[in-house]
């Protein structure tokens, strides 16, 4: 790789804490990756001289396999960590966790946690770099960098671009980074959902907000679908999945009857039937897979950037 720039942040807590310049020059270094990822050796030796711990509080496909395909193809050495197996069972609190794994002179540390500002909480207790992969409710930064760097992957730019994101915004660390970073990098951003699911003070970010899911089709470029995310709601916030579905869901009859084709995205995993139905998930308009495969160059250029810090 070049000469690299410098991202204006040492973790990477929230899209909140960067700025547009930050966001172009991950993009930019995520083009090189991509590049890199698609050669028959799909290597790089950037970080063979880092370790990096992947600690994993809640479950995850998408983001602990990506994580560790991209801290692979960087050539770093790496420890995987799941809360479910450790002596966090026995009562071992976060913070002494994390100082015990970092004894064994770990340098950066990935973190999924369900308590919304966890990783904040260890920035300012340890000297590692901390990547926050979903923080409960809050955020989940590199999702919302992989799903706008999708967006300009097939648009051109997100810039003027109008983006509508639907389903359950109150439980959704993917709908308040993807509100960040779209707005940062210029695009417009509409919210849609039932009155339950929209928190109130989501207006106060300056997106729209929308309780009609044709209307809002019919005002988007681009739709992000997010699921309900019934591991989090300890009350109903609607009557039953097959109302939600009738109501909120996104369906092939609903798209043709558009003017328009729309780009379709889902950060995953996704409840077919519920909010989205397989005939548009899977159809030629969705970039679902395409996000996943962003998904790594994004996360090669997080920690490439991140360790570039360190020197
Ligand atoms: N999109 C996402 O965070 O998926 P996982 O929960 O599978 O990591």
């Amino acid at each position: 790789m070049s000469e690299q720039a410098q991202l204006s942040t040492d973790h990477l807590l929230g899209i909140k804490d960067l700025n547009s310049a930050d966001i172009h020059l991950l993009f930019e270094t995520a083009d090189e990756f991509k590049e890199v990822i698609n050669r028959p050796i799909k290597k790089v030796p950037s970080l063979r001289d880092i370790t990096i711990a992947n600690i994993f509080f809640e479950s995850s496909t998408r983001t602990r396999i990506s994580f560790e395909l991209a801290e692979k193809r960087l050539s770093a050495d790496i420890v995987n960590f799941s809360a479910s197996s450790s002596s966090v069972n026995k009562g071992e609190t976060l913070l002494d966790t994390v100082n015990n794994i970092l004894a064994m002179k770990v340098d950066m540390i990935v973190m999924r946690h369900p308590a919304p500002g966890a990783p904040h909480f260890l920035a300012n207790h340890i000297k590692a770099n901390i990547i926050n992969a979903g923080d409960g409710t809050h955020e989940h930064p590199t999702q919302a960098l992989l799903d706008a760097y999708s967006i300009r992957e097939r648009l051109g730019d997100v810039a003027g671009k109008k983006v509508a994101i639907f389903g359950d915004i109150l439980h959704s660390r993917v709908a308040l980074s993807n509100i960040f970073c779209l707005q940062k990098l210029g695009a417009e951003v509409m919210v849609c959902g039932p009155p339950t699911l929209i928190p109130k003070y989501i207006s106060t970010l300056g997106v729209r907000v929308s309780h009609d899911v044709r209307q809002t089709l019919a005002w988007c470029d681009v739709a992000n679908i997010l699921r309900i995310q019934l591991e989090r709601q300890n009350i109903k916030y609607f009557p039953s999945l097959r109302e939600y579905a009738r109501y909120f869901g996104i369906n092939k009859a609903l798209l043709d009857t558009l003017d328009k084709e729309i780009l379709i995205m889902h950060p995953g995993p996704i409840n077919r039937g519920v909010e989205i139905t397989s005939d548009v998930a899977d159809s030629a308009h969705s970039i679902i897979l395409d996000q996943v495969e962003n998904g790594v160059a994004i996360r090669m250029a997080v920690l490439f950037l991140l360790a570039g810090r360190r020197k």
